[in-house]
């Protein structure tokens, strides 16, 4: 395992995932090499260089094992292979090799809460008598009446979590479609199983690994299945192994619950490390990001914050935007949902399940100033950023395609045949890329982008540019400053180096559409200059008096605090942009 990384540029920092910069993509969708229609491993190799330049540090890839793909790839038929759509397993070894060359750590799916119904543990399940190890990997029932308690997660889908085997004769149990069959954590040989599949990938040099659907491992009667004491043993297990023998690698947990549900997922030791998951997602923050915008107020973030317990030191919280699924509105209220719903998706199609299945440009209405605005949030907020392929230049979403397609569509990469993402004829792509007037890639494109000084894309560049020189964002504190003006969310992220060095950073934005003035608080700064961080450009001094500013519509500021000698002696270079390479990647 050792020498296999040692050829890498990865930083040796086994908290790495602290300072990641996510980037998730979707093979199929990325770059297709053989020009068959389907994004592929080659493909996606040909474009890291991309991903590497627009500053995220970290490639997460959506499942891409042989599978009948009916859940996209989640449906798995077999976990050590590849697609064969999307290349063989010495590419995937190749794609690893040259992401860690570039400094790129991987992150991969580890499904282990179902399977598909055509992998061979099914196949042989259905088949063996009751009873039986083999027919145990499941979860099987003689009645569709068992765990009542339990909610179903595919609404638009799915009538109950049971469905009928003819084979077997018995129900077997799902929380998701009904081709995706739970297995079961209360047979050893599961378990056996999923840390040997985790193993695999890991002594591949995968560096992290996404639990999928994690909180539906264990079933228990009159519970509502979710979130079980004995869930937790499992992880627990599974962590055990990664600390035993790969100690540099991540869990990331994706747990879609409250954040008190979420914050057993680390699980706790010695209140350091944990001894579950290394991170999760923060499902409850991302929704209120956008009901803030709505709302014109700050409150839904600064409660929902408030409202999330502290995790271990060396844990982290993983936050988005926007993913490969619906903008899922579970986390919310009903009042809050009803909110959501009719501000964002007021066109029925853009609902799926307890969602919105649109992009982040569409929701934005295209307005450059709020994407910039949540983007802001999001890359100085504590955790770590997950970006979702193809938002960093504005791509949009085709809310008539099935599922969630329409947020899956391929790259845009220029104005050539099917958006330069493949030479095959246009009928026989993977999926239609779209060419709708405001989104389509004659008008949103890399390569016009990367031309471009003022482009989404080369702004997103400078912000992660600008984010990396200060390891605040990644491992530093937050405290929320509470301005009388609600339009305006303010806080502060703090770091204090080994050094005893400390960094102070202020970030302010304004979640409304009209210019706002605020009051902050910085007297613990008296004597410091705020310099802002996109521009250099130093503001006046803090003072004994509230702090005055004025922000425009969906403005924000990240201002690193300086002391007044350490203040550059070169003129303010306010026009300037921060050192970016501009060039045209292709
Ligand atoms: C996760 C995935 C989603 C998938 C589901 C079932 O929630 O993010 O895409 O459909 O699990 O596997
Ligand atoms: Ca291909």
């Amino acid at each position: 395992m050792a020498n296999k990384r040692a050829s890498s540029n990865l930083i040796n920092d086994p908290l790495w995932y602290k300072d990641a910069v996510i980037y998730q993509v979707h093979i199929k969708s990325f770059f297709d090499a053989n020009n068959d229609g389907i994004g592929d491993f080659p493909g996606l190799i040909s474009k890291l260089d991309y991903i590497a330049d627009l500053g995220a540090n970290t490639v997460w890839l959506l499942p891409f094992y042989p599978s009948p793909r009916r859940d996209d790839g989640y449906d798995i038929a077999d976990y050590r292979g590849v697609h064969p759509d999307y290349g063989t397993l010495a590419d995937v070894k190749r794609f690893i090799s040259e992401a860690h060359q570039r400094g790129l750590r991987v992150i991969t799916e580890l499904v282990i809460n179902h399977t598909s119904d055509q992998h061979p543990w099914f196949q042989k399940a259905r088949h063996a008598k009751a009873g039986s190890t083999a027919r145990d990997y499941y979860v099987w029932s003689d009645s569709d009446q068992k765990y009542a308690g339990t909610r179903i997660i595919f609404l638009d889908t799915e009538t109950s979590n049971w469905t009928w085997d003819p084979v077997a004769g018995q129900y077997f149990w799902h929380r998701f479609y009904a081709h995706q069959p739970d297995l079961n954590f209360d047979n050893p040989q599961v378990i056996k199983e999923v840390l040997s599949v985790m193993r695999y990938w890991l002594d591949m040099g995968i560096d992290g690994l996404r639990l999928d659907a994690v909180p539906y491992l264990i079933e228990r009667d009159g519970t509502n299945n979710e979130n079980l004491p004995e869930t937790h043993q499992i992880l627990k297990q599974i962590r055990a192994e990664i600390d035993a023998n790969y100690p540099d690698r991540m869990l990331l947990a994706e747990a879609n619950q409250w954040p008190e549900d979420t914050r057993p997922y680390f699980g706790d030791s010695d209140g350091i490390k944990g001894d579950e998951c290394h991170m999760a997602f923060h499902f409850p923050l991302m929704p209120r990001l956008y009901l803030a915008l709505a709302q014109e107020d700050r409150l839904p973030i600064t409660d929902i914050l408030r409202r999330t317990p502290p995790i271990p030191a060396h844990c982290q919280w993983a936050i988005f935007l926007r993913n490969h699924d619906e903008l899922t509105l579970e986390m919310v209220t009903d009042k809050e949902r009803e909110a959501l719903w009719n501000y964002y998706a007021p066109d029925r199609r853009a609902r799926i399940n307890l969602g919105i299945r649109r992009r982040l440009a569409p929701l934005m209405e295209g307005d450059r100033r709020r994407i910039e605005l949540l983007n802001s949030v999001l890359l100085s907020m504590r955790g770590t950023p997950t970006l979702y392929y193809g938002d960093e230049i504005g791509m949009g979403d085709n809310i008539d395609l099935n599922d969630r397609d329409g947020v899956r569509t391929p790259m845009q990469w220029s104005i050539d045949l099917n958006g330069g993402f493949s030479r095959a004829n246009p009928a026989s792509l993977v999926l239609a890329p779209i060419t709708d007037p405001l989104y389509g890639y004659q008008a949103v494109n890399v390569e016009a982008q990367a031309l471009d000084p003022h482009s989404l894309l080369n702004w997103t560049r400078r912000l992660l540019a600008v984010r990396k020189q200060q390891k605040a964002f990644g491992r530093g504190s937050l405290n929320m400053l509470s301005p009388r003006n609600r339009r305006v969310l303010a806080y502060v992220r703090e770091f204090t180096d080994a050094l005893g060095n400390t960094q102070t950073i202020v970030c302010v934005a304004n979640v409304s559409r009209s210019a706002q003035t605020v009051e902050l608080d910085l007297s613990t700064w008296a004597g410091r200059v705020p310099v802002e961080m996109l521009s250099t450009h130093p503001f006046p001094p803090i003072g004994p008096l509230p702090y005055s500013l004025t922000l425009a519509p969906y403005g924000f500021y990240w201002f690193l605090l300086v002391s007044e000698n350490a203040m550059p002696d070169h003129p303010p270079q306010a026009d300037r942009l921060p050192q970016q390479e501009l060039s045209v990647i292709s």
